[in-house]
């Protein structure tokens, strides 16, 4: 194998190290904000320091970098890292609600932004993209993740990396990605965050380690090794994980960060007696950076005085942070060139995050109560009274979502604002927030509410869970809209006026119990900075809906782990089988009632699929046609159709190709997505949609873990969501 350039340097640069010097480049620590405290000064003087942490202050971070180049005996600059997760300044929805929008253009773009921004901050390194597969609404973090479908999760991830690291990392403005949490951590046992996570080898890989072995394809730059403990190993110590698949199957060369103080934790998980072994453990499954604990800097020298470590194990660490570096071109530009570097906010970036908070939006329902024609989009000249309700109607930090260090209130757009800009003048709004927070439970001014709401031509609730309630450690048994939200649209509902309900969340919520008791529901996510006017143009039909779902909806919290791509059963709920329980005869012998994989309480179904979103406009689906119906493995093939829209609205459609592998060494799901595109109708038109696909997009780990083609009968089909028929067939020969 030939040696690049960059590789070249990095090995000339360690044999100059000393082992001290060496072990610095494993170790990051966290910045004081704005300050340099004497400890930091001197662990970066005498090389003991690789990178800083949340630090964002652009002076202190080029007068770290300073110390860096100038004072320590070889000059190595600092990576600098930070959670930059949906925006900096400029803050997009939630990667929830970006993979909403089914767009990979649109998440590389946000990416960018975000890059471009944090760069102007002195951010060389970001902990994104979370590709952890979540299938547990219970789980905070599924906010943060790009839902639960290895294939969309893999699009929308690479385009999160190329988006932040562009295509040349040295770029000024590009930052280094981090896939993240490697790997399972969405498993998390109960929907409770760090918690054990037992998958199956062959689940692991054709779901969890789907979406990292195309961002490792991509080149991302790093790797977050999972707090949490995998079938036994946790993450950050498991060597069959970071050794055995991530570097020698996949050939990863980048570097591996472990989560902050993951390697300490490696203690209280069990793994390991002491920091000291800690280490060991984690440099033996080739952690390179240490985030936050010591356990490296204080243990590596005495483990490789006892032989419990090899220098040389040490030295290809060093080499894979030394080579990140050089990728990023820090020897050359450790400093913040602003006059490359676009204006924090600047028109651009608003555009872009209002574009994505717009399309991440999703129509849930838009029937009317009474059976008249849908609410929306309400028409400006007919609504000359609206009442505004709720918490989050008018609260700009909450609009904003979880992880956000940087953005800032005061720059968001909120609901009622946005409400306000659009509508035509001599519109009355009033406005009620009813509760002081998502959570409040105080009744008092439910009066004032419906006497408001009675006085309107329409009522806009904007309801939800702050954003504190999702995120990292912010789990939740019960996923019901929190506190007395449901008591309060039961309470609206004696009114006749139409009811507008939109949902600010970071999870998907159990809302069967008040779906019937208003007109129309759109999820809207955490939005971001100019959620309001987004969401306003969305409601009053200057923009179309068209989201879809990146996550299956339960009915109820007792269903999950809901999510499409189930496998079939022995079993499988189908209607005819389905028996309730107030139908379960009295004392009746035990039988295998209803003989299939349902629940007695509620019914099998999710309330709204994966892939699920309503729009303004109707489309149809018409001449779904594969290219050969026998195909030879190892060939490419073709499926296309026709996508008319009938109504009136030019609109976007998001297209989605499902199929079925129907027998395999290992049982396959019933649907799995291979196909997406978000496609333009015009208003009374059709277009031609193609879908390419080669048979190794129909691969998956067959029953001895290994990636494989197998010949045999398929089930096809595209449509709206994930819920369509799957009626096309076709074979796979050799
Ligand atoms: C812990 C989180 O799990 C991880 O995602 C994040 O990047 C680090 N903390 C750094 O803040």
């Amino acid at each position: 194998m030939t040696t690049s350039p960059i590789e070249t340097k990095a090995m000339q640069l360690l044999s100059k190290m000393t082992l001290d010097e060496k072990l610095g480049q494993l170790s990051q620590t966290c910045g004081a904000g704005g300050h340099i405290p004497q400890y930091l000064v001197e662990g970066i003087q005498k090389g003991r320091v690789s990178s800083v942490i949340n630090e964002v202050d652009l002076a202190t971070v080029n007068e770290l970098q300073r110390i860096a180049k100038e004072e320590s005996r070889l000059g190595i600059p600092l990576l600098i890292g930070r959670d930059v997760i949906h925006g900096f300044k400029t803050i997009f929805p939630i990667p929830l609600g970006q993979a909403a929008a089914w767009s990979p253009e649109l998440v590389e773009k946000g990416a960018r932004i975000a890059a471009l921004e944090s760069a102007r901050a002195g951010v060389n390194w970001t902990f994104a993209p979370m590709i952890d597969i979540a299938r547990d609404p219970r789980w905070g973090r599924i906010a943060e993740s790009l839902g639960e479908d290895p294939f969309l999760c893999s699009q929308l991830g690479v385009a999160m990396v190329k988006g932040f690291q562009s295509d040349d990392l040295s770029t000024n403005g590009a930052i280094a990605a981090c896939a993240k949490h490697f790997v399972g951590y969405g498993a998390s046992e109960s929907g409770r965050d760090y918690n054990t996570t037992n998958i199956p080898e062959n689940e692991l890989r054709n779901v969890h380690l789907q979406p990292f072995y195309f961002a490792a394809k991509s080149g991302v730059a790093s790797f977050m090794s999972s707090f949490s403990d995998l079938n036994g190993v946790p993450a950050s110590g498991n060597q069959w994980l970071l050794k055995q698949i991530l570097r020698d199957e996949w050939q990863y060369k980048g570097l591996v960060v472990s989560d902050w103080e993951s390697i300490k934790e490696l203690k209280v998980h069990g793994l390991s007696a002491s920091d000291k072994d800690s280490a060991r453990l984690a440099a033996k499954a080739g952690i390179d950076i240490e985030m936050q604990s010591t356990c490296y800097i204080d243990n590596m020298k005495a483990l490789i005085d006892e032989s419990k470590i090899q220098e040389s194990e040490i030295d290809s660490l060093v080499l894979n942070v030394l080579q990140t570096k050089f990728a990023l071109g820090l020897f050359d530009q450790a400093y913040t060139d602003l006059s490359t570097l676009p204006a924090y906010l600047n028109h651009e970036h608003l555009s872009a995050a209002k574009e994505a908070a717009q399309k991440s939006c999703v129509l849930l329902q838009n029937q009317s109560r009474n059976g008249a024609s849908p609410i929306l989009p309400l028409n400006k000249n007919d609504t000359k009274r609206i009442a505004v309700i709720g918490p989050l109607a008018n609260d700009g930090y909450e609009q904003l979502g979880t992880w956000v260090f940087d953005g800032e209130e005061q720059h968001s757009i909120s609901c009622l604002s946005g409400l306000k800009e659009i509508v035509n003048e001599g519109t009355e709004i009033k406005f009620e927030p009813v509760f002081a927070s998502s959570r409040d439970k105080d009744t008092q001014q439910f009066e004032k509410a419906l006497s408001i709401t009675e006085q309107a031509d329409v009522a806009i609730l904007f309801l939800g869970e702050e954003s504190i309630l999702s995120g990292e450690a912010h789990c939740r048994s019960n996923i019901d809209l929190p506190g007395a939200q449901n008591e309060l649209i039961e309470y609206l509902s004696q009114s006749s006026t139409p009811i507008v309900l939109v949902i600010l969340a970071g999870r998907p919520l159990t809302i069967q119990p008040i779906v019937n008791k208003i007109d129309s529901i759109l999820y809207a996510w955490h939005p971001g900075t100019m959620g309001g006017i987004a969401i306003a143009e969305i409601l009053f039909g200057d923009a179309c809906p068209s989201g879809k779902l990146p996550v299956t909806f339960p009915r109820v919290v007792g269903q999950v782990p809901i999510y499409y791509a189930q496998k079939n059963s022995g079993r499988p709920a189908a209607e005819w089988s389905y028996v309730h329980i107030d139908d379960v005869p009295q004392r009746a012998p035990q039988t295998s009632l209803g003989m299939a994989a349902t629940h007695l309480d509620t019914h099998f179904t999710p309330l709204y699929s994966f892939g699920f979103g309503l729009s303004y406009a109707e489309f149809a689906y018409h001449d779904v046609n594969i290219s050969d119906n026998k195909i030879v493995i190892g060939e490419s093939f073709s499926v296309t159709l026709k996508v008319e829209n009938k109504s009136e609205i030019d609109a976007d459609e998001i297209v989605q190709l499902y199929i079925r592998d129907l027998v395999g060494s290992v049982t396959r799901p019933v649907k799995e997505l291979k196909g997406f595109q978000r496609v333009y109708v015009k208003a009374k038109s059709i277009v031609n949609v193609n879908f390419e696909l080669h048979t190794d997009d129909l691969a998956f780990y067959d029953i001895n873990n290994k990636l494989n083609v197998e010949a045999g009968d398929f089930l096809l089909g595209v449509g709206k969501d994930s819920s369509l028929e799957l009626n096309v067939a076709f074979e796979l020969i050799n």
